[in-house]
């Protein structure tokens, strides 16, 4: 009896695993049917940036959402920020196991590039340690795709990050090949600035270099507020200014909340071919409800009750087919023209020499939400850094959740650095091994 336990808990693991999503010209495809794949999706992150906590790494937690995201018709999430010391894995197999793909953003408040000096927070301990997390997701094939970074431009002062964003994607792709992993696409989460929007789309998706080039795009918007359409929201000259863009667009957060509750007609919009040539559906802003008032639903402890705008995305949701056929996406469009008239160097800087030794033997463990390596460019190990710089760096920390997100950024984490949450790695790890030792023997 307990053998045919053991047996089964570990064919059903191998078991759950959804086709992968791969980018197809400006389109995602099923990697198994061929047919276009549409994100319907919503963000989700319990306790927001305020109360960073993985709610990949806690079955209890995910267990309790999971059957929210099936009612609402799902089959994306979007997590802002994860630990990387921790197991994912029976998380990411209910995930699977209902239908849902993850788009994972590898940076955390600590690790991820500074707007006040970006050149500083590209360094080898950050790469370190984002890497880390892709070693912790690459294996599941829900894993839609990363995000190298979100709304790190939030302003038009701030456009000379841009080509430590690039670097960011280049290094994350390199990693991913150097390593052998499936090829998950890795792009950006961009926040809505009218002024700069169109010229970054085109930055991160131009040049030689394929490799610096972004595999997606996601657009954070806000647009579409109360009784809205098409046209009166500007979806429609978004459509037109995006339109021959190379690579998969989505709305990677949406969902304005300034007129009372939300009925999501936009959802309609979404879901056809007035926008299906450019754009590959989206995620709402956002599951749970947070200080910012986006949420779906409200969590109390292990509790979930559906406030009237889940019932009405729902309802969106499920009246709303996505478009027949092919949707309009294109294989030929081409990578975009670099811009000529920015007042800073565009070249993207190279990849530290430290961080070579990881493309030939792996990141090795990360360091969690500990991970503080935004001014890691001073030292030469993390651990020095995190008992040294204790100070949550300032708050122009471009990362976790957008402008919308309750900001009250700063990290969570200062350093209580002697938990780093290893053992419980290894814990999973060893067990998982035990299981496969019994049930070999089994056999
Ligand atoms: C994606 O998957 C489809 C369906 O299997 C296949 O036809 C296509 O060649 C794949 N594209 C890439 C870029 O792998
Ligand atoms: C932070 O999140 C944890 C885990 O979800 C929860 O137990 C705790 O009550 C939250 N703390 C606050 C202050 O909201
Ligand atoms: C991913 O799969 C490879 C090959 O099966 C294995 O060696 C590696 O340990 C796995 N990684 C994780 C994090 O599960
Ligand atoms: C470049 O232009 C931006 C936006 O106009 C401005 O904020 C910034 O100060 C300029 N930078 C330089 C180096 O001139
Ligand atoms: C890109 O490649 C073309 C053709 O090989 C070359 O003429 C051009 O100078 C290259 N551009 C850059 C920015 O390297
Ligand atoms: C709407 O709900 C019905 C009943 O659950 C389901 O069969 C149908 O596929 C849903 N439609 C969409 C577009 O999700």
């Amino acid at each position: 009896m307990k053998y045919s336990f053991l047996l089964s808990l570990l064919i059903g693991s191998v078991a759950a695993s959804l086709p992968a999503i791969n980018v197809t010209g400006n389109a995602f495809l099923n990697s198994e049917t061929g047919e276009r794949f549409y994100i319907r999706g919503v963000d989700y992150q319990p306790g927001g940036s305020s109360n960073l906590t993985d709610p990949l790494a806690d079955v209890e937690v995910c267990s309790r959402d999971i059957p929210y995201f099936k009612d609402l018709g799902l089959n994306t999430i979007r997590v802002y920020s994860v630990d990387n010391t921790l197991s994912h894995f029976e998380c990411m197999e209910k995930l699977a196991d209902a239908g849902i793909y993850l788009i994972l953003d590898v940076t955390t408040p600590g690790t991820s590039i500074s707007r006040s000096n970006p050149g500083c927070s590209y360094n080898a301990d950050f790469l370190q340690n984002i890497f880390a997390t892709v070693d912790a997701f690459a294996n599941y094939t829900n894993v839609l795709g990363f995000f190298a970074g979100n709304e790190v431009v939030n302003n038009e002062d701030v456009l000379f990050t841009a080509p430590y964003i690039k670097a960011t994607v280049r290094d994350l792709k390199k990693y991913i090949k150097a390593r052998n992993y499936r090829q998950i696409p890795v792009g950006y989460s961009a926040a809505d600035v009218s002024s700069v929007r169109l010229e970054l789309a085109k930055y991160l998706n131009c040049g030689n270099d394929s490799t610096a080039r972004i595999d997606m795009l996601g657009v954070n918007d806000y647009s579409w507020c109360g009784h809205s359409s098409f046209t009166q929201s500007g979806y429609s000259e978004k459509v037109k200014m995006y339109s021959g863009y190379s690579v998969p667009m989505f709305l990677s957060e949406y969902g304005c909340n300034t007129q009372g509750t939300r009925q999501f007609s936009e959802v309609a919009s979404i879901y056809s071919t007035q926008m299906s040539s450019v754009f590959s559906g989206g995620l709402v802003y956002e599951y749970s409800q947070e200080d910012s008032d986006y949420g779906l639903v409200e969590i109390d402890g292990d509790s979930v009750s559906t406030l009237d705008d889940y019932k009405n995305l729902r309802s969106m949701l499920n009246s709303t087919s996505d478009p027949q056929g092919s949707g309009g996406y294109s294989t030929s469009y081409k990578p975009s023209e670099c811009p000529t008239d920015w007042n800073f160097t565009i070249t993207v800087p190279d990849t530290p020499e430290d961080a070579q030794t990881y493309f030939e033997n792996g990141a090795g463990a990360g360091y969690g939400f500990e991970a503080e390596t935004q001014e890691s460019c001073d030292y030469d190990d993390l651990s020095s850094v995190s008992s040294q710089s204790a100070t949550p760096t300032d708050s122009s920390t471009a990362s976790q959740s957008s402008t919308r997100a309750s900001s009250s950024s700063s990290s969570p984490t200062t350093s209580s650095s002697s938990s780093r949450g290893v053992g419980t790695q290894m814990q999973a790890s060893t067990f998982y091994s035990i299981l496969m030792i019994l049930s070999a023997l089994l056999i």
